[in-house]
């Protein structure tokens, strides 16, 4: 039997950070309510000369040196992200020949916040049958470009950032499963609704610029109800119990939402990676940000048994069990 392994992992954030002090000065809101309704307290904002595929390039290589891994060695580059570069080249394309992969596939996936969730699945895939040794996968994302810096409904909300890791294929344990979800039906609730093919016209009604919207409070419930199936799709596909677990490693959107979902598997939030204070919602960063802090400062360990989770705009979610 063939598993995916993770051997390393990385993540970078930008510059520049503007604090919920610094967003009172700009709009009607406060820093207690921030903190209060979402867990955050600062997010980080890409310049420029930080776009995408630069928060990326950096994340990887961490990961890259984190493994001990050429990038010569790597089969397949999967990249979960919903603010690509350029609408072609795919960011995977661009990020492929800033690192000097070789020649390997390489592929963006749009899964809005999911989007590492999906790439993850599809890195694993590739390695349990055969036709893939080492996988990058990545999630990055400048949502700050899609933000409405006048509307406080979400310009609390989101940040810029990147993660990365790197599988390989291993006889030992490993990635246990995958699974991801979506669901259509509720696109008006959380989008940005400009594309190629119809809707560029919207831009210029809007000063050039395309916003995310979101309905908040609806997609905080479904989002709570969600991911509260997913964990229990997750463990029963794995015949195993919450006890089981060590770690969660949630998508960071909301604390209210993370709470949630570990007071669903009856985990301590001293077993949950919390990192939504210090970036807000990275998207899909998110996942890969705080698994590579909680690596990185040794609170996870090798043989610990994690739950990666994830809810986006699509709807789309997605969740992976994971002997680190
Ligand atoms: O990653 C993709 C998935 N996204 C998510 O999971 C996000 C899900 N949603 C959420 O996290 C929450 O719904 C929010 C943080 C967006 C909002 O929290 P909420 O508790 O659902 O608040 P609300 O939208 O019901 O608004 C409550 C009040 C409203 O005022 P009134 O009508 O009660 O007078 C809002 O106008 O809070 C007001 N409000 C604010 N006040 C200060 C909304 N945004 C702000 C703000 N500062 N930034």
């Amino acid at each position: 039997m063939i598993y995916s392994r993770i051997i390393g992992t990385g993540s970078h954030l930008p510059e520049k950070v503007v604090t919920n002090k610094d967003l009172e000065k700009i709009l009607d809101t406060d820093d207690q309510w921030i903190r209060d309704r979402t867990g955050i307290r600062e997010r980080r904002i890409s310049s420029d000369k930080e776009p995408t595929t630069v928060l990326a390039e950096h994340a990887c290589r961490n990961a890259l040196e984190a493994g001990d891994v050429d990038p010569g060695e790597i089969d397949l580059l999967v990249m979960g992200t919903t603010t690509p570069d350029l609408i072609f080249p795919s960011s995977a394309c661009l990020i492929q020949k800033k690192l000097g992969l070789p020649d390997c596939g390489a592929m963006d996936v749009n899964a809005a916040c999911s989007g590492f969730m999906y790439a993850l699945s599809i890195a694993d895939k590739y390695i349990r049958c055969g036709d893939a040794k080492k996988v990058l996968v990545c999630g990055a994302e400048t949502l700050s470009d899609l933000i409405n810096w006048n509307k406080r409904e979400t310009a609390v909300l989101f940040g810029d950032g990147a993660g990365a890791l790197v599988l390989e294929a291993s006889e030992e344990p490993g990635i246990l499963s995958t699974h991801i979800h979506a669901n259509g039906n509720h696109a008006d609730l959380l989008n940005t609704a400009v594309g190629v093919s119809r809707g560029f016209e919207k831009l210029a009604e809007n000063d050039g610029k395309a916003e995310l919207q979101m309905k908040g409070n609806e997609v905080f419930k479904v989002a709570v109800r969600t991911l509260g199936r997913i964990v229990d799709e997750t463990l029963a596909a794995n015949n195993m119990k919450k006890s089981d677990l060590d770690w969660l490693i949630p998508h960071q959107a909301n604390l209210r939402i993370i709470t949630a979902t570990a007071r669903k598997l009856e985990m301590n939030m001293e077993q949950v990676v919390i990192t939504v204070d210090l970036h807000g919602n990275t998207s899909s960063a998110s996942v890969p940000l705080a698994l590579d802090t909680a690596i990185r400062d040794g609170r996870i360990k090798r043989g610990d048994m994690l739950l990666l989770e994830a809810f986006g705009g699509g709807f789309t979610w997605g969740s992976a069990l994971i002997k680190y």
